[in-house]
């Protein structure tokens, strides 16, 4: 097909509205259309393959085998495509020459942007904002839609406690609300409850569930916790997304309990299906269900498809052991297939669900480049990215006013700021740091002075001598943009020395220092915030990186995120995280030795969750809650009151967490059940009304019910889960 034809053939394609169907006239016609099916062709809606050289469809297409699969009709779903013409092809070849023509449904990675990139998950999350990420993440489904895919494998929800693990960069952080906050907005901005709409696309949620714990923060390590654990911590960001219309789930490559979560019957079948009537379809990681074998729990291949769809895993993606073996022994096991029509029914119901059947060519377009980086979208980008940026320490030196300042280090002149998981975005659309001072009305110099790591380009000579003849230093320090992500576990989460080297050279000379750390994760920055007059952990912020940080050093953004997970002062506190549980000799009294303490450091993080700075100051006060005693159904309203103290209008981010004075279980020493991020102006008063209702005080008890008894519970309202401003107490009925 040449490009005129491809070209031809896709202006007939019509762009109307699809046909809402309801839940019961899609029954019917997947009931229809599975009546026609062999049990070999439902097999095929329940594999997801993709090209060999997946991402290079080159002269390799045409010799992939993959065309034939989906003519077959054995090849169902397809990851990508990273080419709309691809796309066009295979879903051509779909429609027309498969044996019921069912359109496929192509899957994608678009984790934290498609084509613009905005700041990695765990940034955003930080942002305490899910109005914006939601708009954000509209985006997102914009350009994805756009570009070929209907559901996107995002977003990532594993609670995460260990900075080690290279995936805390996809998460949203170590606290089930705050995650189950950011669950809903990244449904609602990829979904926006309209799956048959042309700018949307749907949801797999993952990694379903508890991968977040691996043990020592080492990739696909194993995993290990209570029931009581997993439903307190782990699972409430998927029940939400569910909540909010996710339509697909992915299954983590972990065990819960002994049984990897893609064979975890119990899982998949017991607590989805029949606890939490989820609908959708599940979906297995990338050959997890091959791996059960090296987990040992299958010898072959034919034994690990058998035991994934009795557990009720749907689709199985790349490995292929679904579509090779279930039939036989289908013949022969009434459960087995069973099984295999329900997911393919639930598969079929999705392509339904999203017009497929309706315009298979749905997301394909012709000059889906059009689509990108638009200046409307890039806008949002930047908004998220400043957004994003926690400023940790401020010695009176941020904003900048009119110093001679000198730039150095890794981040300055580098666009290499997407992060892991950045899909289609490219670093060469971003802006870098250098990028942004040229634009900027900074009276800059720069020198790269030193490295990420230490090499030839180190000049630590030139870097003090322009560095004496300037006002303010502003030093980047950081990680480099693929040491976090999938299989991406540090075993040391500091600095290198060679950063430090240079950071404590330039110290010497006694100028301000202003630091900038790039990463993926927490790491280990105490030499930082003490030898800096001010320090921004930027994380990676995507394609408009650089203005995103030149706007908050100058004050045209004033910084306003907050710390989405722990940051630990030395790496043997790790895990460390705020919501730990209670223990029976808490370090509180320093004259008792026998109590939960280091020798050597203290129980103390550098940085807590929920902490960060403004360049605002603001007062809390009049704190009233609307009772003392909340029944079932009831909303606790706690009302106060925050002055902005400065000259400065900015966000606070109001943070309401709880403890329970008893329980019949014992709970984390607080829990975030609120939040508010409220604009102040300056030198001004808001009234702030946060509401929790008596649900948010539940807690799956001693006999595993969720409840929150009739308790004592401890209300703290602060700046951050380790600044406490305001207390009180109410009874719960
Ligand atoms: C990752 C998933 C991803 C999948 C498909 C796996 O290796 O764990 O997060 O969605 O690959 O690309």
């Amino acid at each position: 097909m040449t490009q005129t034809e491809y070209e031809q053939i896709m202006q007939q394609v019509k762009r109307e509205p699809l046909p809402k169907r309801s839940d019961h006239e899609i029954a019917h016609l997947v009931e229809d259309l599975l009546r026609k099916m062999t049990i070999q062709d439902q097999l095929g809606q329940c594999f997801l393959t993709a090209f060999h050289g997946e991402f290079t469809y080159g002269p390799e297409f045409e010799a992939a085998d993959v065309p034939t699969l989906v003519k077959d009709g054995m090849a169902g779903n397809l990851i990508g495509p990273y080419d709309n013409k691809v796309g066009y092809k295979m879903q051509e070849i779909a429609i027309t020459q498969s044996p019921h023509k069912i359109p496929l449904l192509y899957a994608n990675d678009i984790i934290h942007g498609c084509r613009i990139g905005f700041p990695i998950n765990l940034a955003m999350s930080g942002s305490f904002d899910p109005a914006l990420v939601e708009r954000a993440v509209k985006v997102i489904a914009y350009e994805t839609s756009h570009s070929g895919t209907n559901i996107t494998f995002s977003p990532m929800l594993d609670i995460v406690r260990d900075p080690r693990w290279g995936r805390v960069v996809e998460s949203p952080g170590e606290d089930p609300y705050l995650a189950s906050v950011m669950a809903k907005a990244y449904v609602r901005g990829f979904q926006q409850n309209d799956l048959l709409s042309y700018d949307t696309v749907g949801t797999c949620i993952k990694h379903f569930v508890g991968y977040g714990a691996v043990e020592a923060g080492r990739d696909y390590n194993t995993v290990d916790m209570s029931e009581r654990q997993l439903r307190n911590i782990y699972l409430p960001p998927f029940k939400a997304a569910i909540d909010e219309g996710a339509v697909a789930l992915m299954s983590a490559f972990n065990i819960y309990d002994g049984v990897p979560i893609t064979a975890n019957k119990f899982l998949l079948r017991h607590l989805l299906r029949d606890e939490w009537k989820f609908d959708g379809v599940t979906i297995s990681d990338y050959e997890s269900t091959d791996e059960i074998i090296n987990h040992k729990i299958a010898e072959s291949r034919e034994e690990s498809a058998q035991i994934c769809m009795k557990a009720g895993l749907d689709l199985e993606i790349i490995s292929d052991s679904y579509v090779k073996y279930l039939k036989k022994h289908a013949e022969e096991n009434n459960e087995l297939k069973q099984a295999i029509t329900d997911a393919a029914r639930r598969v079929l119901t999705l392509k339904y669900r999203l017009g497929l059947f309706d315009n298979p060519f749905k997301n394909i377009y012709v000059n889906f480049e059009e689509k990108w980086l638009k200046e409307e979208n890039l806008q949002v980008a930047e908004e998220m990215a400043e957004a994003s940026i926690v400023l940790l320490k401020n010695e009176k030196i941020l904003p900048l006013n009119n110093q001679k300042i000198l730039f150095t280090g890794p981040f300055v002149d580098t666009n290499h700021v997407v992060g892991a998981w950045g899909g289609k975005v490219r670093n060469e659309d971003s802006v870098s740091l250098l990028d942004a001072l040229q634009e900027s009305n900074i009276a800059y110099s720069y020198v790269k002075g030193y490295a990420l790591k230490e090499g030839k380009e180190d000049d630590l000579d030139a870097l003090l001598e322009e560095a004496k003849a300037s006002d303010v230093i502003v030093m980047t320090f950081g990680e480099n943009q693929w040491d976090s992500g999938e299989a991406s576990s540090k075993a040391d989460v500091h600095l290198h020395p060679a950063q430090l080297r240079a950071l404590k050279a330039v110290k010497t000379l006694n100028k301000p220092i202003i630091s900038i750390v790039m990463s993926g994760r927490p790491l280990i920055i105490n030499q930082v915030e003490e030898l800096s007059d001010a320090v921004l952990y930027a994380w990676f912020l995507g394609t408009r990186s650089g203005t995103a940080i030149v706007n908050t050093l100058i004050g045209k953004c004033n910084p306003s995120a907050r710390l989405p997970m722990t940051f630990p002062r030395h790496i043997g506190q790790i895990p460390l995280y705020y919501n730990a549980m209670q223990t029976g000799r808490p370090a509180r009294d320093p004259n008792n030795y026998y109590t939960s303490k280091y020798l050597d450091v203290p129980n103390t993080p550098l940085y807590a969750f929920g902490y960060g700075l403004s360049y605002s100051s603001f007062d809390y006060s009049n704190f009233v809650l609307s009772t003392k005693e909340l029944r079932k159904e009831q909303v606790l309203n706690v009302t106060l009151d925050i002055t902005n103290t400065s000259k400065v209008a900015g966000h606070e981010i109001v943070q309401l967490y709880i403890e329970a004075n008893s329980f019949s279980v014992s709970r984390p020493v607080k829990e975030l059940k609120a939040f508010e991020k409220v604009w102040v102006e300056a030198e001004q008063t808001k009234t702030v009304t946060l509401h929790v209702s008596y649900d948010a005080f539940g807690y799956y008890n001693i006999n595993n019910e969720f409840t929150p008894e009739q308790r004592t519970y401890h209300i703290m309202v602060g700046s951050s889960s380790d600044n406490i401003l305001l207390t009180d107490k109410i009874q719960t009925r």
